[in-house]
């Protein structure tokens, strides 16, 4: 998949993502906007109630698409004879959207109603999506191959290194405005950061690195160097400065993540056997939509 490919895919997914919550939002508007007592009375109601034609159908639709999405990803992340199927970031933003658009239908097959052991279910099903999006920003703090496999220390220093290097040949920057930017941009002025501070280290490190592009700028003005090639340098910089924070705090990033992944997991799994609870009952008691 090219780049522009991809950012059709990603366009693609947002768009039907956000056609889809306020398609419903605006067809079911005065039926969700009706207290609980005269939804009775509303016209929708037979229609947009958890067991009516289209509420029904959204939580089957919603519960489906958050199952592919769940078990798709997991397939291909474990199963080796499909490692050449696409890139597992994109299937991880499949499972991102699968999973997001999902719950947004449960959400409306709800009828914003939570009653019953179902809503444990449902109140699962916020807690790992609101920890997939914490979940989300960890996973792209850790660099990681065109894959989807995490890069070594090795491998990251030697990338950090190679941007050096394309500065000083491509750029023929001299020495001094390199040990300038060299002096901004210390890996080890991380790994002192306590595993709890990592956030809040995070939100300082935007602003200090603003301040360094500009310190950056203001020494690059002293050079003969035409507004296009300054906007390049300062662009090789940020990246560099981004990856420079991405080494400092590789170690506790994936400390982090791991500990992620035991969060995620159990509420994913409450969601799943009480939705699997809630299907069946409501089958018995002779809900069985459209079939
Ligand atoms: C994670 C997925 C799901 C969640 C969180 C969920 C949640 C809910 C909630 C909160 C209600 C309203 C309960 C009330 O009236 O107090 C409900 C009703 C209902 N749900 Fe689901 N649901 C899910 C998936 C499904 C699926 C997949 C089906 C069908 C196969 C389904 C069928 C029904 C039916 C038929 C009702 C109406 C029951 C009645 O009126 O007594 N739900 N659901
Ligand atoms: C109901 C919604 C969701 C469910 C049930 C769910 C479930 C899961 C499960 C079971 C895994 C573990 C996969 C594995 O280890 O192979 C996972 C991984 C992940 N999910 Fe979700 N997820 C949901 C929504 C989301 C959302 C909304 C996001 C992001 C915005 C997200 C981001 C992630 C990320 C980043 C991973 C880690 C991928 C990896 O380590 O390879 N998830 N999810």
């Amino acid at each position: 998949m090219t780049n522009k490919i991809h950012s059709i895919y990603l366009s693609i997914l947002f768009l039907t993502g956000v056609l889809i919550t306020i398609g419903i939002a605006v067809y079911g508007f005065d039926y969700y906007t009706t207290s609980m007592e005269e939804r009775f009375f509303n016209p929708l109601h037979n229609l947009l109630k958890p067991s009516g034609t289209v509420g029904h159908g959204l939580g089957i639709i919603g519960s489906f698409m958050m199952l592919v999405g769940v078990s798709s990803y997991m397939i291909r992340k474990r199963v080796r004879r499909l490692s050449r199927l696409g890139l597992l970031k994109h299937w991880l933003e499949f499972h991102i959207f699968l999973c997001t658009v999902g719950p947004i239908l449960v959400l409306y097959h709800t009828a914003f109603k939570f009653g019953g052991i179902v809503s444990i279910s449902f109140w699962s099903m916020v807690a790992v999506v609101l920890s997939g999006v914490i979940g989300r920003f960890i996973y792209i703090q850790i660099p990681r191959t065109i894959q989807g496999h995490e890069k070594s220390f090795e491998e990251l220093n030697e990338e950090n290194a190679e941007i050096t290097i394309r500065l000083r040949e491509k750029y023929k920057l001299d020495e001094k405005l390199l040990f300038t930017i060299e002096e901004f941009l210390i890996v080890e002025s991380y790994t002192s950061v306590p595993f709890r501070k990592i956030f809040q280290t995070m939100v300082k490190d935007y602003f200090k690195n603003k301040s360094i592009l500009k310190k950056i700028k203001k020494s690059l003005n002293n050079y003969n160097l035409n507004k296009f090639r300054k906007k390049e340098i300062i662009k090789i910089c940020k990246s560099k400065l981004v990856l420079t924070r991405r080494i400092g705090l590789l170690r506790s990033m994936q400390k982090l993540f791991k500990y992620w992944h035991i969060a995620h997991l159990p509420f994913a799994i409450i969601m799943l056997v009480i939705m699997l609870i809630h299907v069946s009952v409501t089958v018995l008691f002779g809900y069985t939509w459209i079939f």
